[in-house]
């Protein structure tokens, strides 16, 4: 006779209780189950990739081979690896010099692997990487996964050097920043990031550049990347992504550029998580950066247009009396930090007003909460995207998220 036995069921590690919970797919099925629902949430743009793109994939489907089916080099493929120099030198103004290029099955896999290679986790004390608020909630997750803290500096939407300097203990690995900006589309002046890299250099620390939306600034503040400044290649990280500015989020390509010393460790973390980068994806990759920035330009016009539309709509609201008005100038990206303020809206958490809004008005967009931001001294805060809705879809959005405001403000 089988005897019974005590079963103890295995479950997953408590220190991942410590990662944030991810935003995104939580509102996504609120929206699922709120049809007719529009999105001022999603973080993509509404454009296809490059028609090369297709013609390229199609003409390596068809060659086939070794070189589409075997693994293929870690780094990525050497046609792939020059054309991004390339574009670094001549787009980013990058040195590359004592800088080594990995691609990545996106930037946000980019940024996990760098932290992962250069956080010390416990036993020993635990590193610390910091984040001006409003971070990029990826960040902090890959921050914490590393066993890392997530050190939060506040100052404003465009960092504050001094505050960063103050925030570095021995402990700290690396200051990020994000500009464009997600979530408030804010450009970082050049001087701030030189000065946030200076400071990076000073004390020995990385400054990882999260450049996912390099080409999308539509005011006067020119993207600039800190990896251009003479003598920062040993200690700059150049995130960037193929996500947005082509239309290829669900491609999942990424690359980097990284000081040469961290690129042993970096090998370990790529051979053990991707062995190559897919190379089909690869070719597609060459096609849309040999598109570049011409391709996107027209498109990026449209964007900049909707964003019009956007303020526009603000302003409306707010000769009207709605006590609404957008945190900083949000010259690139494709997003906006909407706060909320008067009496009534202390009450109400952005959260709260998040969840609210889909299911009482059919209108979606991200708390300020998941930027790190909470509904303190000021009332709440929404991130709006652009990027998604054509004109007629972006109007009636606004207009059901004004009239849900105005509703939950009453
Ligand atoms: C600042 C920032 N970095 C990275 C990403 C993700 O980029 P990828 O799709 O290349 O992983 C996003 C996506 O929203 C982002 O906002």
């Amino acid at each position: 006779m089988i005897q019974p036995i005590a079963v103890h069921t295995p479950g997953p590690a408590r220190r991942l209780q410590a990662v944030l919970s991810p935003v995104i797919p939580e509102l996504a099925a609120l929206v699922r189950d709120t049809p007719g629902t529009l999105s001022l949430a999603q973080g993509m743009v509404d454009w296809d990739p490059p028609e090369s793109v297709a013609v390229a994939v199609a003409a390596a489907l068809a060659a086939g081979g070794p070189e589409l089916h075997r693994y293929g080099a870690l780094q990525g493929d050497p046609q792939l690896l020059e054309t991004i120099a390339a574009k670094l030198a001549a787009h980013n103004r990058l040195e590359l010099e004592g800088s080594a290029l990995l691609v990545t099955a996106g930037s946000n896999m980019a940024f996990h692997a760098v932290v992962q290679a250069i956080a010390e986790g416990p036993p020993g004390e635990p590193s610390e990487v910091i984040l001006p608020l409003p971070y990029y909630f990826n960040h902090v997750m890959a921050v914490q996964l590393a066993g890392a803290v997530p050190v939060l500096v506040e100052g404003g939407v465009i960092p504050d050097p001094e505050r960063l300097a103050a925030a570095i203990t021995p402990r700290t690995r690396a200051i990020v920043t994000v500009s464009p900006n997600n979530p408030s589309g804010v450009v970082i002046p050049a001087p701030v990031l030189a000065a946030i890299n200076r400071l990076c250099a000073l004390h020995g620390l990385f400054h990882i550049s999260d450049e996912a939306y390099e080409l999308f600034v539509h005011g006067r503040e020119p993207h600039w990347s800190a990896g251009s400044l003479p003598g920062s290649a040993a200690h700059t990280v150049s995130l960037h992504s193929l996500s947005k500015a082509y239309g290829m989020a669900g491609w999942r390509l990424g690359y980097m550029a990284v000081p040469a010393a961290l690129l042993p460790a970096l090998h370990k973390l790529q051979d053990t998580v991707l062995i190559c980068p897919p190379r089909l994806t690869q070719h597609a990759a060459r096609a849309a950066l040999a598109a570049g920035p011409a391709w996107c330009a027209p498109r990026l016009a449209g964007l900049a247009g909707r964003r019009q539309q956007l303020l526009d709509a603000v302003a409306t609201e707010q000769a009207q009396g709605l006590p609404v008005r957008v945190l900083a100038e949000p010259d690139g990206a494709f997003y906006a930090l909407l706060q909320l303020d008067g009496a009534a809206a202390g009450s109400l958490s952005g959260d709260t007003l998040m969840r609210r809004l889909v299911r009482e008005h059919r209108v979606a967009a991200l708390s300020g909460e998941s930027f790190g931001l909470e509904a303190g001294c000021g009332g709440p805060v929404l991130r709006l995207s652009y990027g998604m809705l054509g004109a007629a879809d972006l109007a009636k959005a606004l207009d059901r998220l004004f009239r849900g405001v105005g509703a939950l403000l009453a």
